[in-house]
């Protein structure tokens, strides 16, 4: 049997970091769903294709392959936002989460992270955690990630783009930014990574223990 384990939070919560140490930690294969929506967005832009053809986008979708997606191609800030306006769509969503449930299935287990990844991707996760933190925390992080990368940034605007990302994740119809009813809540706001992982590996641990 697959062992799943299904991370959700807002953007730049940390959940993307803690999602790659305990896939190593556990021996599971990871997928950043994140980078399905994003990878289908930019095939779109490059293309010069419409964001607002839902037929269109579909298609795209449907042509994403899940073993080349690269976060480092994929990062840049006009992907993340066609990211998250091709994922208002419903075939968008339909076709994504086929091939992210595929994944999920992949022996002996899978960490999968996302916006919906314990609520409609992957319901019968052994474990769910709901990664978060305040808004003014995650765009200190982007912030910070940028300039020690040699970048400029400005702290005003994205925190502006924080809290416009989390209201287009949390607001749409089809399958909104939520905690599952059975999610265990990660606050990060006043933990460092390291301290984040030992707690997701407590509740994990604690979790694996009563399912087997
Ligand atoms: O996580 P990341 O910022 O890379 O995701 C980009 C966008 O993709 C998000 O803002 C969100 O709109 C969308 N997304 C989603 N469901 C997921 C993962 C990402 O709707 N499971």
């Amino acid at each position: 049997m697959t062992l799943v384990i299904a991370i959700d939070g807002p953007a730049a919560a940390g959940k993307g970091t803690l999602s790659r140490r305990i896939a190593e930690e556990y021996g599971f294969h990871h997928l950043d769903t994140g980078l399905t929506y994003r990878a289908t967005a930019k095939a779109l832009l490059d293309a010069g294709l419409p964001l607002d053809d839902e037929e269109v986008a579909e298609k795209t979708a449907r042509e994403v392959e899940l073993a080349g997606l690269d976060r480092s191609v994929l990062s840049a800030h006009a992907i993340g936002e066609a990211a998250s306006k091709i994922a208002v769509m419903p075939a968008v969503r339909r076709a994504l989460v086929e091939a992210q449930r595929a994944f999920s299935r992949k022996e002996p287990g899978t960490v999968l992270d996302g916006r919906d990844i314990g609520t409609v991707v992957c319901p019968d996760a052994a474990v769910k955690l709901y990664v978060t933190a305040s808004p003014e925390v995650r765009a200190r992080r982007r912030y910070d990630e940028i300039v020690a990368g040699g970048g400029i940034a400005d702290y005003a605007a994205i925190f502006e783009d924080v809290k416009k990302r989390d209201e287009r994740d949390m607001g749409r119809a089809d399958s909104p930014l939520r905690p599952a009813e059975d999610a265990h809540l990660l606050d990060t706001s006043e933990m460092s990574i390291e301290a984040a992982f030992q707690a997701a590996k407590m509740l994990i641990d604690a979790a694996l223990k009563e399912k087997i």
